[in-house]
């Protein structure tokens, strides 16, 4: 099956001939998550990802039991609870679509109640003390409201002397040009930034010197498998609109992309 076969016949195509195309992520790349399930792992997921990105991003910050994190985005909170779990830490899961009492639910069933806390608020008005968290993480939310070239000065007043703050999700392996063929923009990704990118936007203004800021090594692979959760989990066919459009781009982006241009990345940068 190739793009065009796909395109003649969505939504109604055979999962079958799709799936060798979107291959899933294998779970001998994460020793680390042996303890969790395919469906646990994207348990939640908005986004690609998932644990497997989460599980990344936490393992480079340098986290240790009842420090303060602050997840910016977590959507339904996977992320906020694993850090918890994982790491024992105090989660600030601070969300804007998904309501907090929702989220409450999630982490009462996890039985982290006394680890994470779902609190309600934009990211761009945050109700915090100066100084109270040691680490923030957002992974996946990003995109639409750290873009700000003051952001990350922002940010920073929210951190502890020598915080950390993790960043991980998409991005483009370069940045957008009038050349970028049209298959890799829709909504959000025009919001998309390369890595360097992201280096020289948190370290433009001195607030943060940068450890890490790569693209992941399994970033076009993440959204190959994001792509065959998406299907696995309910057929083109009987899918909303905007869910069936969606998928298709993506797959219309990814088996265009012949250079590995559409990834994921991490940015770990500490608070100067
Ligand atoms: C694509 S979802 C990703 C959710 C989650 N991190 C995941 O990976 O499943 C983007 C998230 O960003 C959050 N978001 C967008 N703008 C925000 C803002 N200004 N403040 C806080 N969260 C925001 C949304 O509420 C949404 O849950």
């Amino acid at each position: 099956m190739d793009l065009a076969q796909i395109k003649a016949g969505y939504p109604d195509i055979d999962l079958e001939e799709l799936f060798p195309l979107f291959p899933q992520i294998s779970m001998s790349e994460y020793p680390n998550l042996s303890g969790y399930t395919r469906e646990q792992i994207y348990d939640g997921a908005l986004a690609p990802g998932g644990l497997f990105l989460a599980s990344d991003m936490a393992a480079k910050m340098e986290l240790s039991e009842g420090m303060r994190v602050l997840d910016l985005g977590p959507g339904k909170g996977a992320s906020s609870r694993f850090l918890a779990r994982e790491y024992r830490v105090s989660v600030v899961a601070g969300e804007l679509w998904n309501g907090p009492t929702e989220n409450w639910s999630r982490i009462q069933e996890d039985g982290l109640e006394d680890l994470v806390m779902p609190v309600k608020l934009d990211a761009r008005q945050l109700p915090f003390a100066e100084g109270y968290f040691d680490a923030v993480f957002s992974m996946d939310a990003f995109a639409y409201f750290m873009t700000d070239d003051l952001y990350p000065q922002y940010l920073a007043k929210f951190l502890a002397p020598g915080g950390i703050v993790c960043i991980g999700g998409h991005c483009f392996a370069s940045e957008l040009t009038p050349e970028t063929p049209k298959e890799f923009l829709w909504n959000i990704a025009h919001a998309y930034h390369s890595p360097d990118w992201w280096s020289q936007h948190f370290q433009k203004r001195g607030h943060f010197e940068i450890l890490h800021c790569q693209q992941h090594r399994l970033g076009r692979e993440l959204w190959l498998d994001e792509v065959r959760r998406l299907v696995e989990k309910c057929h083109p066919r009987d899918m909303d609109e905007g869910r069936r459009e969606d998928v298709l781009h993506s797959i219309v982006m990814l088996l265009t992309d012949k250079q590995r241009f559409v990834s994921q990345f991490i940015l770990v940068a500490r608070k100067t």
